[in-house]
């Protein structure tokens, strides 16, 4: 602009002089083009300040959203099965013992990782739907069909695996590292399958984009039609669970994707489990640490770029 000035300022007068009128004229011309240009740099402000508050509403509702869920927004005691008997803030961060009446177990800091990995698939664009094998009161699943909610994704499902009936008991012939495993006998464990899709609409989150999964999973996972996965996570506690989850529904984890497992640090069946699958399919995947009990992966192929790498809420 400045070059048109000079050169428009001298046009039609000796080199180095130019009258007043002139110079009026090139001045309400520079003028003009500044106004016009005005209503693109408010536009440009306006969609910046307008995504900024998005972001704004949707941390304030997830965060809401992971304090509701784990029940820690109204100190919700925690079951007595596992010995404690009054909220403490601690255990719930790290999902160390069982909430009398929120909707998961998994802990803050859990949650909030299942919640940076789909905002991760999210912006980079990886395809499938989301998974949990092993859901009990549906609040892991319901946070991620929350952040599909909240991001406007209509095109990804969210899958609820669960006999809904509780674990089953160990078939220690076929998987001799559940012999001694005493979960199935846990009634708290148990969460028909009625009372999730309730859980579900006290979100007003129950809709056609949530696909219910009952049964063993031997039964069920094997024949999952979905056609791919972005996140796989995995709550099933024991070896056959943890096993047959990877070995019927890995394979459909896109590249990019990621495979969370809840217990692996804390369950020896589970660690088992997936130590055993990964040497026998030779994947050797770099493990990150969640809350001391969680870890997850993401799924890669050697070359494949990703645009970053999330950073980390969990922890
Ligand atoms: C620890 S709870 C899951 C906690 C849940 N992810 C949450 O957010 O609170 C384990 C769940 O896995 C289910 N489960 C474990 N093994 C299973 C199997 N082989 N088939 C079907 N359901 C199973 C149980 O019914 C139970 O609901």
């Amino acid at each position: 602009m400045t070059e048109n000035v000079v050169r428009e300022t001298r046009s039609g007068n000796e080199p180095g002089s130019c009258s007043g009128t002139e110079i009026r004229r090139v001045i309400r011309r520079i003028v003009r083009r500044v106004v016009d240009g005005l209503p693109l740099i408010t536009t440009i402000g306006k969609a910046r300040r307008a995504r900024l508050e998005t972001q704004h509403i949707r941390d304030k509702y997830l965060s809401m959203m992971v304090s509701c869920l784990t029940g820690t927004i109204y100190e919700d005691p925690p079951l007595k099965v596992l010995g404690q008997e009054r909220f403490d803030a601690t255990l719930r961060e790290h999902g160390w013992d069982w909430p009398s009446h929120a909707h998961t177990m998994i802990g803050t800091k859990r949650l909030n990782n299942l919640r940076m990995l789909i905002e991760d698939v999210i912006r980079n664009e990886v395809p499938g739907d989301l998974i949990e094998t092993g859901v009990w009161r549906g609040g892991a699943c319901i946070l991620m069909r929350a952040v599909l909610f909240a991001y406007g994704i209509k095109t990804r499902r969210v899958w609820i695996a669960d006999s809904f009936e509780g674990l089953p008991r160990p078939n220690a012939a076929r998987y001799p590292a559940d012999e001694h495993d005493t979960f199935y006998t846990y009634e708290d464990l148990s969460v028909s399958m009625e009372e999730v899709k309730r859980n579900f609409e006290k979100y007003s989150l129950f809709d056609g984009q949530l696909v219910f999964l009952k049964g063993w999973f031997k039964d069920t996972l094997p024949t999952a039609d979905m056609d791919s996965l972005a996140v796989l996570r995995l709550d099933g506690d024991m070896y056959e669970s943890t096993m047959l989850a990877l070995e019927s529904l890995y394979a459909k984890v896109s590249v990019g994707g990621y495979i969370i497992i809840d217990d692996y640090h804390v369950v020896k069946g589970c660690k088992m489990a997936v130590d055993e699958f990964l040497a026998k399919s030779k994947i050797v995947p770099q493990f990150r640490e969640i809350d001391g009990v969680g870890v997850y992966w993401q799924k890669s192929e050697v070359g494949t770029p990703r645009k970053e790498w999330p950073a980390d809420r969990g922890s």
